[in-house]
């Protein structure tokens, strides 16, 4: 079988200050685990039982299989949380996404302000995704269990907002842990990676790659800069550089 808990790609400790230990064996050795282990019991003596994740995640997406998809969009979107994280991470994007982050968002400052706002505004449990379509990059955020996979676009980085991803050391403070992410975390060079597999696949193969699942039920949040400025227009709350969304800086 192909689907199996991966490692993360550092030291349990190795987050910390930012994310401790204690949340990180908890988190990986507990949640992620219990989504992996329910794919493996789907996909035992089925035709995917030898499937990579992300086709198992695809096709059960395609063919509306919804408690399969449901366990193997959070086996895979953790998997690219962790590596959505470095320990030399966080800071303004590098390399190719820099230019695409002041073209879609204004300025590196307003791309962090709107990620923080978007996590913020969603309800509950779920992700909040970077996604690049073609050069333009959006804000997208997702419930728990759907992923930005099988959405138009190619997701460069994501972090978990669910309350088991960071209660544990910032219990219900989500902007000050969104925050965190972004200024001491985020993976530039693993988003950077993603855009360009991304330009590639566009290149070689649009029909087999650029052809996006037909949309689910339900509608992802979607934000650009024009939203979130009609957003910001009605909740002056999270105006760019109001107190709550004061970036974290230790
Ligand atoms: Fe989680």
């Amino acid at each position: 079988m192909n689907v199996r808990l991966p490692p993360l790609p550092y030291e349990l400790d190795s987050l910390e200050p930012h994310l401790s230990r204690r949340t990180l064996a908890q988190h990986h050795g507990t949640h992620h685990r219990g989504y992996v282990d329910s794919v493996r019991r789907l996909i035992e003596n089925t035709r995917r039982e030898y499937a990579p994740l992300e086709v198992v995640v695809r096709e059960s997406a395609a063919a509306g299989e919804r408690q399969l998809f449901g366990v193997a969009a959070q086996a895979w979107n953790h998997k690219f949380y962790w590596s959505s994280m470095d320990p030399a991470g966080g800071g303004e994007a590098s390399g190719s996404l820099a230019p695409l982050i002041e073209s879609s968002f204004g300025t590196q400052s307003a791309f962090q302000h709107q990620f923080v706002a978007a996590a913020l505004e969603s309800e509950g449990s779920g992700w909040v995704w970077l996604v690049a379509e073609g050069e333009r990059l959006r804000i997208v955020t997702t419930p728990t269990e759907d992923t930005a996979l099988v959405l138009a676009g190619t997701p460069l980085l994501t972090v978990e907002i669910s309350e088991h991803a960071y209660q544990g050391d910032y219990q219900s403070r989500r902007a000050d842990y969104v925050s965190t992410f972004l200024t001491h975390l985020v993976n530039w060079k693993f988003a950077n990676r993603n855009l360009e597999k991304g330009r590639f696949r566009a290149r070689r193969a649009p029909m087999l790659w650029g052809t996006p699942v037909p949309a689910q039920s339900r509608q992802p949040a979607v934000r650009s800069a024009e939203s979130v400025r009609s957003a910001e227009s009605r909740q002056p709350a999270v105006r760019s550089g109001s107190p709550e969304l004061a970036l974290h800086s230790h």
